[in-house]
């Protein structure tokens, strides 16, 4: 039922590109069923060869033509492109909003007449199909509306369902996060090299490292403190590392830059 229904991409950009890649991929959706439209013509030109997708410049004729329409635009240009296809209105069964900071009632308000909205926050690891999304229903937006946004966003990686009031905390948790991920990875590097090890050899030992503990988490139901003292043997090595790491309030540290980011992010949905 899903790999009939007809998707419009309004913004073939990194995110838009990360979900034609993961509707793809899942082999659940063809390249018949997705049309994506963008103000930037070597950009369709892109999307068109790569992918083999229709493209057009003109957004209301995407929005005119599709079942889903998922717009993908910075939060800056979404005014504009609400007001282009607002005069499709009665053929938008269903706009789904990945824009962060974007309100759903900015969107239903742009809109008008009662379209059902779903707002959406995935991060960027979606463009190798491991994102972390969360969605957020609208007031015209019903459980099968949710599940059509679900679908679709499973095909990049994990979503889960949050109240809208959440989704600051979201963007300064897993939107942000990649950043803070990488930020550990590079330091790790540089303690390895700063330990002798050559700069490549300390880079990927740093980065299969963080994606083998974040897999061996995903797939265990213990508490993450479990896997921790698992490899955390008395008067061992590794509870002399984490000492450190504790008197350094890496903890504290972390929470506070979520924090930091969820505020900055609630700033930004107010400008
Ligand atoms: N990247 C992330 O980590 C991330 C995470 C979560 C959510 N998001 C959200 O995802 C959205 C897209 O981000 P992105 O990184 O993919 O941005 P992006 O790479 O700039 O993609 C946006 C695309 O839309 C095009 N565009 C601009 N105005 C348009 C219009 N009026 N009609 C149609 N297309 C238009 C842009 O063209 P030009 O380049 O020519 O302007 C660009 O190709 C943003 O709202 C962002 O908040 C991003």
């Amino acid at each position: 039922m899903v790999a009939s229904k007809k998707i419009g991409l309004v913004g073939g950009g990194n995110m838009g590109e990360a979900l034609i890649k993961g509707l793809l991929q899942s082999g659940q959706f063809d390249t018949s069923r997705i049309t994506v439209s963008d103000i930037s013509r070597d950009r369709l030109n892109y999307i068109q060869e790569t992918y083999q997708l229709s493209t057009f410049s003109d957004n209301g004729k995407v929005a005119r033509g599709s079942d889903v329409i998922i717009l993908a635009v910075k939060p800056q240009q979404m005014g504009d492109v609400l007001a282009e296809i607002k005069a499709q209105v009665e053929h938008l069964p269903l706009v789904i909003s990945i824009a962060a900071g974007v309100t759903i009632a900015t969107i239903e308000q742009g809109l008008g007449k009662g379209v059902p909205v779903v707002r959406v926050m995935p991060n960027t690891p979606a463009l190798v199909l491991t994102g972390a999304t969360a969605i957020a229903g609208g007031s015209h937006a019903n459980s099968d509306h949710i599940a059509m946004a679900r679908v679709l966003f499973e095909s990049v990686g994990l979503v889960v369902e949050v109240e809208e009031a959440h989704m600051d905390a979201v963007t300064g948790l897993s939107g942000s996060g990649p950043a803070y991920v990488y930020l550990f990875m590079e330091a790790l590097t540089d303690a390895g090299v700063l330990m002798g090890l050559s700069r490549p050899i300390a880079r990927d030992l740093a980065v299969q490292t963080t994606m083998g503990a974040a897999k061996l988490a995903a797939h265990s139901d213990s508490h993450l403190a479990a896997l921790k003292d698992q490899i955390t043997s008395p008067g061992g090595t590794t509870i002399h590392g984490l000492a450190v790491l504790e008197s350094g309030g890496m903890r504290g540290l972390l929470m506070e830059a979520v924090a930091e980011a969820t505020q900055r992010s609630r700033e930004l949905g107010k400008k």
